[in-house]
């Protein structure tokens, strides 16, 4: 069964008409973010430890090295997680029934399918909101899935996650699912793990879902490596963000000149990602009118990785009004889905 009425006989015109692609960020709010970015960059890099905001590593190149993170032996995350939703799948879509699926950072939506596939056997018609700041991205994703699932509707929405949140349109389906897998809330610090949660709140009407996939506290043993890889992804990963930088305002940081640094911080119960420089060194953004000393082994932090445990988070969305009703993990609670229900 579908609601929607999409065959016209040529697949290209189909896929066209079956695709809605909306741009959110127009020339004023690029430039203020243009902007923003700007003194973000000049005031991480002046700070005591310095710092690069971990959006810098996802040029094209740090998002490919990225997609290979997630196939590394060690890089236990995306396959425990990808495992849990082929299990999860279908008890997912009988709860929430026929409904919208909204997904912040879809990226190569492979697990976006696992859930479309229980859609599609239980004959719910099907329609797909993709929230990304990378228009390309956007583009060939939802296309690769609208040649998948012929039934599929999709609107892809050009803006990061803040805007598009405030401006999500109510769903002419019974229900809506906001997806936020692959454990990207790791990459928030509490204050802003707060703060994202009262936005996800504040986009669902009640009895809307929240789907959260997040990595779970476990041994250095095995969280160390999953950011030491021994083919030196993450490594590559990490550097690349200087490379990115580089590019973006006209810097001259030497990549040769910084080793990658992974460790995890049990008292914060976090994977911190740094740049150790091998020398002292200066370096110059001029499109940042910046120039900085860094001095021989000094760090620069680049990112946190969160491991949770099942009852504080669950304890954290409560208390913004998101009750988890059903958790699933693997047998060895490496990882957590969460289907959460706004209340009332
Ligand atoms: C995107 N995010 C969930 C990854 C993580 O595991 O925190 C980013 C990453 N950084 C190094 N490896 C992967």
């Amino acid at each position: 069964m579908s609601i929607f009425n999409t065959a016209s006989g040529n697949p290209a015109t189909d896929v066209e008409n079956r695709l809605q692609i909306e741009h959110l960020l127009n020339a004023a709010t690029l430039s203020a973010s243009v902007l923003a970015e700007k003194s973000d960059v000049i005031a991480g890099l002046t700070q005591t430890p310095k710092y690069i905001q971990a959006r810098y590593f996802y040029d094209d190149y740090g998002s490919q090295l990225f997609e290979q993170i997630c196939d590394l032996p060690e890089y236990y995350l995306t396959r425990t997680e990808t495992a849990i939703l082929q299990e999860c799948a279908i008890a997912i879509s009988e709860i929430t029934g026929a409904c919208e699926l909204v997904e912040l950072g879809s990226g190569s939506s492979t697990k976006t399918r696992i859930l479309l596939d229980a859609y599609e056997q239980l004959n719910y018609p099907l329609r797909y909101v993709s929230i990304d700041v990378s228009a390309g991205i956007l583009e060939s994703s939802a296309k690769a899935l609208l040649a998948d699932y012929p039934s599929l509707q999709v609107q892809a929405l050009v803006s990061t996650y803040e805007l598009a949140l405030k401006q999500l349109k109510p769903t002419s389906l019974p229900n809506r699912v906001i997806c936020f897998i692959g454990s990207s809330l790791g990459n928030l610090n509490p204050q802003e793990c707060k703060t994202f949660f009262s936005q996800i709140t504040r986009a669902l009407q009640p009895n809307e879902y929240f789907l959260l996939g997040i990595d779970l506290h476990k041994s250095k043993e095995i969280l160390e490596p999953a950011y030491n890889d021994s083919q030196g992804v993450t490594a590559a990963f990490n550097l690349n963000i200087l490379k990115h930088l580089n590019q973006r305002f006209d810097g001259n940081f030497d990549l040769t000149q910084f080793e990658h640094l992974a460790f995890y911080n049990e008292t914060k119960r976090q994977i911190e990602m740094h740049l150790r420089s091998l020398r002292s060194q200066t370096i110059t953004l001029k499109d940042l009118d910046l120039t900085i000393e860094l001095a021989s082994d000094e760090t620069i932090f680049t990112e946190i990785s969160r491991k949770f445990d099942l009852d504080s988070i669950q304890q954290e969305l409560q208390s913004q009004g998101l009750k988890s009703i059903q958790v699933w993990t693997d047998a060895n609670q490496k990882f957590g889905v969460l289907l959460c229900r706004l209340l009332h």
